[in-house]
């Protein structure tokens, strides 16, 4: 028969137990101000782990942490800069419906394709940084993070899944003119991404990201970013740029776009390997080889049509 006295010992053994339980629990949410966590959330793969990986990527793995063996990302950007709202953002650029996409045939690496290689393509690319090992618990969270969007997706329902950004950009049917496009980005852009495409950094350790991700320079994406293909970086700034105030033509929006990839950024070694068969390369991808004679001045800046018409007719011609 249980005594009262043991029935109280028991309840604050309960009490005792669930504070130490919640302690646990805080400690392991637990940020510094520097906004690091103390505790161990990288121990196993998580989808918290992966959120904070593609939310916070300059403080968990960029160049300025603490771990060289944990600098992956070679520039102070987070997956965030472009992915917005950590990819939860229905539309342009979002994860919500990424992981069921995969396997596919990626055109650029020449065969099918997981979604651990595609995060790695934005890693070395987006990010000018190194690979990460397929089977890291960095991989595996980001992985088991964008999963976990998808599924998110499926219970999502039909008003947090409508879009809301400007219609689709059209392409227009000319070159695109980059000193028009800098009059747009004086404007329009510098105000937040800066006179020259810098950004402004969060604060003065670096660690902390930036508020304005740079859009050129040494700190930007590199040359083999899908970022760097003029009707690609059309597509994002027409549907979230400026942020909160969308509002730019098709017009402006190919322009601007021409206008930031007219600057220096980091090159990426090898860029001939990419297509193995160049008849699929996209007529945007801004470096050399190509199976036609069209300039390179074409391929970064347009009109698209004409080479689009050159491969239909090769096609039809086979
Ligand atoms: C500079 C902008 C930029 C940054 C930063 C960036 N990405 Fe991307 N990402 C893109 C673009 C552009 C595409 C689509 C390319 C295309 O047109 O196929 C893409 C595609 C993807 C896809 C495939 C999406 C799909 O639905 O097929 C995944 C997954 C992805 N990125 C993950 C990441 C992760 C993880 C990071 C950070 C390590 C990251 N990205 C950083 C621009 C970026
Ligand atoms: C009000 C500030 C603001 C303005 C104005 C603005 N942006 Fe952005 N932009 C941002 C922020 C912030 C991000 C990163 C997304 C996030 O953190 O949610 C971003 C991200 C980007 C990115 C992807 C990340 C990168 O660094 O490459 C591009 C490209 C971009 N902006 C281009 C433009 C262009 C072009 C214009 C002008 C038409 C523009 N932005 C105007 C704030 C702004």
């Amino acid at each position: 028969m249980k005594t009262e006295q043991q029935g109280s010992g028991l309840l604050i053994a309960t009490v005792v137990g669930a504070a130490v339980g919640v302690a646990v629990l805080a400690s392991a949410f637990w940020f510094t101000p520097a906004g690091y966590s103390v505790a161990s959330i990288n121990a196993e793969p998580s989808v918290e782990y992966g959120r904070r990986l593609i939310r916070d990527t300059a403080a968990q793995m960029g160049p300025g942490h603490e771990d060289p063996a944990m600098r992956f990302s070679g520039t102070s950007m987070d997956c965030a800069s472009c992915h917005l709202v950590t990819g939860t953002k229905p539309g342009t650029l979002s994860l919500l419906q990424t992981a069921s996409d995969y396997p596919r045939f990626s055109g650029r690496d020449g065969g099918d394709r997981d979604l651990r290689d595609r995060i790695n393509g934005c890693m070395t690319r987006s990010m000018n940084g190194r690979e990460l090992s397929r089977d890291s618990i960095e991989m595996l969270s980001m992985e088991m993070y964008i999963t976990n969007l998808n599924n998110q997706y499926a219970v999502m329902g039909e008003t947090r899944r409508q879009l809301d950004e400007p219609p689709e950009f059209a392409e227009p049917n000319r070159a695109a003119d980059v000193e028009v496009g800098q009059q747009v980005y004086e404007e329009r852009c510098e105000v937040c991404h800066g006179r020259d495409g810098e950004g402004l950094a969060a604060a003065t350790d670096m660690r902390e990201g930036y508020l304005f991700p740079p859009l050129w320079g040494p700190d930007s994406f590199n040359n083999g970013a899908g970022m760097t293909r003029v009707l690609t970086a059309a597509n994002f700034i027409k549907a979230r740029m400026p942020l909160g105030q969308p509002d730019l033509s098709d017009d402006q929006a190919y322009d601007v776009a021409a206008y930031v990839n007219s600057h220096e950024r980091p090159q990426r070694a090898k860029l001939e390997v990419d297509y193995p068969d160049l008849t699929r390369k996209p007529v945007d991808s801004p470096y050399p080889p190509y199976a036609d004679d069209f300039p390179i001045e074409q391929h970064r800046l347009g009109p698209f049509e004409p080479i689009r018409e050159y491969y239909r007719n090769l096609q039809q011609s086979q």
